[in-house]
């Protein structure tokens, strides 16, 4: 019975230390340990021994139960750690692997440049407002002296909603210097950027939509040398102080007097044209005109409620589109409206 139980015991734990699954040693648990296992077997057998017999193997049986199950706790453990260390692995992420870049997108150079041109006036005390794109011929005309028949009123040039003619896509800013002067009293001093709309077909400088920004300063004892010592600031201050500009005379109803600024051509520099050929980008001009500028009419101070004997104001509206272009070197405004990312991630 001796060599029966230290033959168990080393088959035992020899088969203990080659298992390498929880399931093996559960099987090799019940072979050994088991009710029907081998060592029950042997122990069985203890009563057919002579009494100074039995408590020795009773002993020795007890020892290699006991070494059994030691080295099955140990195999257990063992295991166990294996199988963690196995699922830590293969569950690992790592954290190293360089990820799926994201495509950041930015503004709209455009909008880069009006953003520029906001800032700027905010320093100076203008308050930056919004306003309606669908208009009313009475305050994108009438109210700003533009008479009936006045030819930019014609069907062939403004976008009319209804039969009347009284309902429009606004095709100026100008409007927003009635309704602001409406809802405020002077001093005011006021940026209306926004849309506007004209039936004009698009070419280089041209688009039947796009963008002003409407400036307006009403208080008292305004000249026409405020007027242009704010527009020759901003426009220092966008273009840089060699920044070539010049004043027209123009016509505007809404203002008297009134004038245009050009800003020189930043293709041909002023030349008209580039390589003998007449310069795409100012029709061979050398000047590109960016505004329209004036002294508000007495009579639309009138139509707000304002005295004009009293105040005095200047106004002005840039065109976004045109002013961007000179500050980007744009030489087509088409490329603006576009949107193709080629042109947009330049900048
Ligand atoms: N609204 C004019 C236009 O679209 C531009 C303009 C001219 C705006 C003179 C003004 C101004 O405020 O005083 O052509």
């Amino acid at each position: 019975m001796k060599e029966q139980l230290e033959r168990i015991r080393q088959e035992a734990l020899e088969m203990l230390d080659a298992a390498t699954d929880a399931q093996a040693l559960e099987n090799l648990r019940v072979k050994y340990l088991g009710k029907k296992g081998e060592l029950t077997a042997v122990l069985k057998l203890m009563g057919k021994l002579s009494a100074e017999e039995r408590p020795i193997m009773g002993q020795l049986a007890n020892t290699v139960r006991a070494d059994i199950e030691q080295k099955l706790a140990e195999a257990k453990a063992q295991v166990e750690a294996k199988a963690l260390e196995a699922r830590l692995l293969a569950e690992t992420e790592d954290v190293t692997i360089p990820g799926v870049p994201v495509v950041m997108g930015h503004q709209h150079p455009m909008n880069m440049v009006l953003q520029e041109i906001k800032d700027i006036f905010v320093g100076m005390g203008y308050q930056v407002v919004d306003g309606p794109e669908v208009e009313l011929a009475s305050y994108n005309f009438t109210r700003l002296n533009i008479e009936e028949g006045h030819p930019s009123r014609d069907r062939s040039d403004t976008f009319y909603f209804d039969d009347k003619d009284e309902v429009l896509l606004r095709t100026q800013t100008s409007p927003m210097q009635i309704r602001y002067m409406e809802t405020h009293t002077p001093p005011l001093c006021m940026l209306a950027p926004g849309r506007v709309f004209r039936k004009d077909e698009a070419d280089a400088t041209h688009s039947p939509m796009f963008h002003q920004i409407e400036g307006l300063v009403v208080a008292e004892d305004i000249t026409m040398g405020d007027l242009k010592g704010a527009l020759i600031t901003i426009m220092q201050k966008i273009y840089g102080h060699d920044a070539q500009v010049r004043f027209r005379p123009h016509h505007f109803p809404f203002t008297e007097p009134s004038c245009e600024m050009d800003m020189q051509c930043h293709k041909c520099h002023g030349e008209g044209e580039v390589d003998g050929q007449i310069c795409s980008t100012c029709h061979g001009e050398g000047w590109i005109e960016l505004l329209g500028a004036g002294m508000v009419h007495p009579e639309v101070l009138r139509n707000c409620g304002i005295d004009p004997e009293k105040y005095s104001g200047f106004a002005f509206g840039i065109g976004l589109e045109r002013t961007a272009m000179g500050r980007l070197k744009i030489n087509d405004l088409r490329l603006i409206f576009d949107n193709d990312v080629r042109f947009l991630n330049q900048f």
